[in-house]
């Protein structure tokens, strides 16, 4: 094991038989978890050649996962931001249009959240389903999201904890082969990843997110998989909301056709991608067939459906789902113009709140959360709401609205609108 260390350190590439029997020895922990962390940090630095990263992609998504329970037509990952609630109204969004969708998720941590934090905001809610349950609902309903099983590529459950706390997330390679190994265990022949560029998103850059995007599309080709990523936005949080129960209201807005804006076209280009895959047909008439599902409530019945039958108790769709007690607003004092947005700084405010966790398998508050109602480039005049908190007690609202305050910058606004969507790489 030292010699891999040494190779990676040295810049020299691993052989195919080498990078297997290291994943290898990373998932049958044969490796402490210092020289796994070593050996994270000189790829980290040094970078790893295309064919070491397909070998160790295929390698986590092979050793140690068992075959998937279901495999759909389409999956669709992102590789996390603020006020990312897309997954929760893509699912029956596409299952409405004949797209069976089984989504497996994962909680959050750190300023991005997680789609199945944000779900279990309804009380009763069922992350976990048998292989019975499960076939079930995709033959009944069409949808489902569960959560991510714990043996599905064990190698990154591993990497990806040891990189959390090693300063190695940010790295082009290994977030490849990290959300590549989850998609190709899943077996789907049909992948849209939505790769979020921004202050709230681990590639800050449009350059870096690019890079990351082709390499994912090629790590695809590689295994013979459909691979189209969508460069989409974190320059500021998607739509209004973020926490959980608040997200999972924007999402019900956006479901009956009065989401944001920004929400609602990113939403429509991912899902238009999506069926466009999975029914062979022209993303132009994928897009609407989408626009009338959300238009004409089929998207909505079937959230309804959807979210009845892992749980959720009809009853409670007939309003929005209850904040927390505690509300505090921000009121701009004077006409300002929005400069920009440090993004993580608002995912930030919504962890002190406790929509977050600091820690794995730390409890969310799910009632807790912001909206922040400011978009960049845009001016408002004075007594605007810029943005409103829900919070516990008096001491974390202040806390929370000082932390949105320093994130938001007042200014001239910059030369290029800040459109949702950048690019689609095929
Ligand atoms: N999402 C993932 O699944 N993996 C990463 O490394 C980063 C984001």
């Amino acid at each position: 094991m030292i010699e891999i260390i040494e190779k990676t350190r040295d810049r020299k590439p691993l052989s195919r038989g080498e990078m297997w029997r290291w994943i290898e020895a990373v998932v049958q922990e044969e490796v402490p978890d210092y020289q796994v962390s070593a050996w994270l940090m000189a790829a980290y630095l040094n970078g790893l050649t295309d064919e070491e990263i397909f070998t160790m992609t295929e390698a986590m998504a092979t050793i140690g996962s068992p075959p998937p329970r279901h495999i759909g037509m389409v999956d669709k990952h992102s590789t996390g931001g603020v006020g990312d609630k897309t997954s929760l109204i893509l699912a029956p969004l596409v299952a409405a249009l004949g797209v069976p969708m089984v989504k497996m998720s994962g909680r959050g941590l750190g300023h991005t959240g997680g789609t199945l934090d944000k779900l279990e905001s309804f009380p009763g809610f069922q992350v976990q389903l048998s292989t019975e349950q499960l076939e079930r609902q995709v033959a009944e309903v069409g949808v489902a999201v569960i959560a991510q099983s714990h043996d599905l590529a064990p190698a990154d459950a591993r990497l990806y904890a040891l990189r959390d706390v090693t300063a190695t997330v940010d790295s082009i390679p290994l977030i490849a082969a990290s959300v590549m190994s989850k998609k190709l265990a899943a077996k789907s022949p049909n992948i849209v990843l939505d790769v979020k560029v921004g202050s709230g998103a681990f590639m800050e850059t449009k350059q870096q997110a690019m890079e990351l995007a082709h390499l994912m599309v090629r790590i695809g080709q590689a295994h013979k998989v459909r691979v189209k990523a969508i460069l989409t936005d974190m320059n500021q949080p998607l739509g209004y909301a973020i926490g959980n129960a608040i997200e999972v209201n924007e999402a019900m807005a956006t479901l009956r056709g009065h989401g944001p804006e920004d929400l609602t076209q990113e939403v429509k280009t991912l899902a238009s991608h999506m069926v466009a895959m999975a029914q062979n047909i022209a993303v132009e008439r994928a897009l609407g067939e989408v626009s009338s599902a959300l238009d004409d409530g089929r998207a909505w019945k079937k959230f309804v459906s959807w979210v009845t039958a892992q749980g959720a108790d009809a009853r409670v769709l007939n309003a929005d789902l209850p904040l927390a007690p505690i509300r505090t607003t921000w009121e701009l004092p004077a006409q300002a113009t929005v400069a920009s947005i440090n993004t993580k700084g608002i995912g930030l405010a919504a962890l002190t709140l406790g929509a977050g966790r600091h820690v794995k398998d730390q409890p969310v508050d799910h009632q807790v959360g912001i909206r922040c109602f400011v978009k960049v480039g845009q001016s408002y005049p004075t007594g605007t709401v810029a943005a409103e908190i829900y919070a516990r007690d008096a001491q974390a609202a202040d806390e929370a609205l000082r932390l949105v305050k320093e994130a938001v910058t007042f200014g001239p606004a910059p030369d290029t609108a800040n459109e949702p969507i950048l690019a689609i790489i095929e």
